[in-house]
């Protein structure tokens, strides 16, 4: 496809990275429609940018100006369900929301559970080893990933991995890909663990009085001996601008809220939510049991929303995807005041908290106020490094957060990743510049 309107659907992902318009997309329709476009691409020496749902948030997906997308979407067919063995294998473009409910439906379970859930493909997953709320207890898309299948830059084929939990024949080169945002192959399907069903799911969120005394409530989780499916943090300032709409719990009196969510058998999770706020130093001002799976839902479509909304009417934002760990909740939080101050604008956060992963967005309403956003980007990288964290819980690096990248990882690391890619990729086509910059 090569007619320009048709290809800015192609230029661009969630993130502020600017979109480019490729030169051309094509859209796969089998595997071999991938092996021929990746031949071709590597005799002409063409960049391939492959592309899942467009939902990432740095840039990952964004093509080079003289590139070509792969499109993956409508590789999109459920290859197999095999309940007994514990594993589903299927094609790339599927998409991960409805995955999960056709998983449901057989009393399965797959856990990985992004923001983007309705829009974001399970090979994009992969490739960025996308996280969510119920990593908490469940683990990342990595855990699931049992093997991959994907082609190399020359057009070859590989079927990696195993099908059962063991294996340890050789390095293991169908996790290598996972994260690895298109730099080394192109995934064109996976073999993703199942779990059975839990029974029974109860929500609930906990206002506290303050943001100090709810990042002192995820510190304390762990120590608790309980496992909450997910415990999503919400700051003040987070409340104040997602309950611009409708429907989003609010109430002046809440310094922060948590969402908090156990799974088990029937009476497991209530017990254990009872646990939970008993063993907690500083209450909650309230303690409301979501009633009803229909409300479960809606809570979590609205937590689900918060990244757009917290941003609605903004001239501007960077959003952050640090992590830290879980005890260090409260240190980072409590950052945040002095650092809008500073920077002249304004810094909320939300998310993950229970697993440390918080999404520090810096967000300036007036253009001028922005001119000091990298400088206070660059301060909550310093933060999450310093706590012993990371620059990325589950965005993954792409092209935003590159700068990052060798400030984490150090030098000799990062020249061993290079030192891989080259040898996936001699011809540097996958997705130049992404993840390690380059050429190098
Ligand atoms: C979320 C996305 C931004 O958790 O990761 O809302
Ligand atoms: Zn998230």
């Amino acid at each position: 496809m090569r007619d320009p309107g048709a290809l800015d659907a192609f230029s661009g992902d969630e993130s502020v990275v600017a979109p480019v318009r490729p030169l051309a997309a094509v859209r796969a329709r089998s595997v071999a429609d991938v092996q021929a476009t990746l031949s071709w691409a590597s005799q002409h020496g063409v960049p391939i940018t492959a592309r899942g749902g467009g939902t990432g948030k740095a840039g990952g997906c964004v093509p080079d100006a003289h590139g070509v997308v792969l499109s993956l979407a409508e590789l999109d067919s459920i290859r197999s369900v095999e309940a007994r063995h514990g594993w589903a294998e299927v094609d790339a473009g599927v998409i991960t929301g409805p995955f999960r409910e056709a998983m449901e439906e057989q009393r399965l379970f797959y856990p990985p559970d992004p923001g983007a859930l309705d829009a974001c493909t399970l090979g994009g997953n992969v490739a960025t080893n996308a996280g969510g709320p119920v990593a908490l207890k469940y683990g990342v898309t990595r855990d699931y990933v049992l093997g991959v299948e994907a082609v190399l830059a020359d057009g070859t084929k590989l079927e990696l991995g195993r099908r059962q939990p063991k294996g340890v024949a050789g390095y293991d080169l169908a996790r290598l890909l996972v994260g690895s945002e298109g730099t080394l192959a192109v995934i064109t399907g996976v073999r993703l663990g199942v779990l059975p069903r839990p029974r029974e799911i109860l929500a609930a969120l906990l206002p506290f009085a303050s943001i100090d005394d709810a990042a002192d409530a995820v510190a304390r989780s762990r120590l608790l001996g309980l496992r909450p499916r997910a415990l999503e943090f919400f700051d003040r300032t987070a409340l104040q601008r997602a309950a611009r709409s409708p429907g989003f719990p609010q109430d002046p009196a809440w310094g922060a809220l948590l969402l908090v969510e156990f799974d088990g058998e029937p009476g497991e999770p209530e017990a254990a939510l009872l646990r939970f706020v008993e063993g907690l130093d500083k209450a909650p001002l309230d303690v409301q049991v979501a009633t009803g799976e229909a409300r479960r839902r809606d809570l979590w479509r609205l937590r689900r929303e918060t990244s757009r909304l917290v941003k609605a009417g903004a001239a501007g934002w960077i959003t952050e995807d640090v992590a830290v760990p879980v005890g260090s909740v409260p240190e980072l939080v409590a950052l945040l005041p002095g650092l809008g101050e500073r920077f002249g604008l304004c810094a909320l956060a939300y998310g993950h908290a229970g697993d440390g992963n918080l999404h520090v967005n810096l967000i300036w309403d007036e253009p001028e106020a922005g001119e000091q956003a990298e400088a206070a980007a660059d301060a909550v990288i310093e933060a999450a490094l310093r706590l012993g964290g990371t620059i990325s819980a589950e965005h993954g690096i792409g092209l935003a957060k590159r700068r990052f990248l060798p400030r984490e990882i150090g030098d000799r690391s990062l020249q061993l990743m290079r030192a891989l890619k080259d040898q996936f990729d001699p011809k540097g086509i996958l997705n130049p510049g992404k993840v390690l910059g380059g050429p190098w």
